[in-house]
């Protein structure tokens, strides 16, 4: 989500119950990302992605999350290449060898949200950007590994950019992580960098929308006149991976994939 300015802040901890229809919604999102990974193709236009998404979305008994949300037209973002986040499918953008490609998807069950995001090879792609992928995928799984109680909200954003800027990458600051339950954004902000030991303990029951965005180039973005699209200011590729996760007593629960998937977070 777009960093905002806000004084107060009011996290809500989740019971057990409420985490439970979390993950039923998280299953939806995980089950229609992966179908969509798997179908992407060169040739393909993200238009057809979305198509799918609406469809599968609603007979999975789920509600799209983005399509309306402050007049958001769509299902699904699909951004390509240097695009980082929030582009919108259309007929009109082919997918082609070697492009890389953020699906991001978000849905609502029973009143509870799920959300997130992974970035997709479209056929082969260079060396170069297997390497931005696999770094951004594992900035996501070092920030999910802090999310114990007790930890900070800093050891999180350090988590992902101390990993990407090690690798010669950049964050994004101007779009964060956050909060999320009964509605997608809710207090906190996380931003992708950081200081850690900073900022507000993590506590049993606490949601968070985790999304790193990194940049092969530098941080900057703009937004084009879509009034939507994020794009690197300098050109540059771009990598988005996202999960929501509970901190629990027991550690870390990725509620955007089944419980018994283990290992890396995509
Ligand atoms: N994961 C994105 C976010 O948290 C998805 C929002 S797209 C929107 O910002 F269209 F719904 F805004
Ligand atoms: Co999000």
């Amino acid at each position: 989500m777009r960093s905002s300015e806000k004084s107060t802040v009011a996290v809500i901890c989740k019971s057990r119950t409420e985490l439970e229809t979390m993950h039923r919604a998280g299953l939806v999102v995980w089950n229609v990302l992966e179908e969509l990974r798997q179908m992407v193709r060169p040739g393909m236009t993200t238009m057809e992605l979305d198509q799918h998404a609406e469809r599968r979305v609603a007979e999975l008994g789920a509600r799209p999350a983005f399509k309306g949300y402050r007049g958001y037209p769509a299902v699904l973002c699909t951004s390509i290449n240097e695009e980082v986040v929030h582009g919108i499918p259309s007929p009109k953008r082919v997918l082609k060898e070697g492009d890389i490609l953020s699906l991001d998807f978000g849905a609502e069950v029973d009143g509870y949200f799920g959300d997130a995001a992974v970035t997709v090879p479209v056929g082969r792609i260079s060396a170069e950007l297997e390497r931005l992928l696999r770094t951004t995928r594992e900035s996501l799984d070092r920030a999910i590994d802090q999310c114990r109680p007790g930890n900070r909200l800093g050891d999180i954003s350090h988590a992902v950019q101390s990993w990407a800027e090690r690798h010669g990458y950049s964050v994004v600051r101007e779009l964060v992580g956050h909060g999320i339950g009964t509605r997608m954004h809710e207090d906190l902000q996380l931003p992708n960098y950081g200081e850690p030991g900073r900022g507000p303990r993590l506590r049993e029951g606490m949601t968070l929308a985790i999304e790193p965005m990194v940049n092969s180039g530098g941080p900057g973005i703009r937004v084009l006149d879509d009034e939507w699209t994020a794009v690197s200011a300098d050109g540059s590729y771009s990598a988005h991976f996202e999960h929501t996760v509970a901190v629990t007593a027991e550690g870390p629960w990725i509620l955007t994939r089944p419980r018994e998937v283990e290992g890396p977070s995509w």
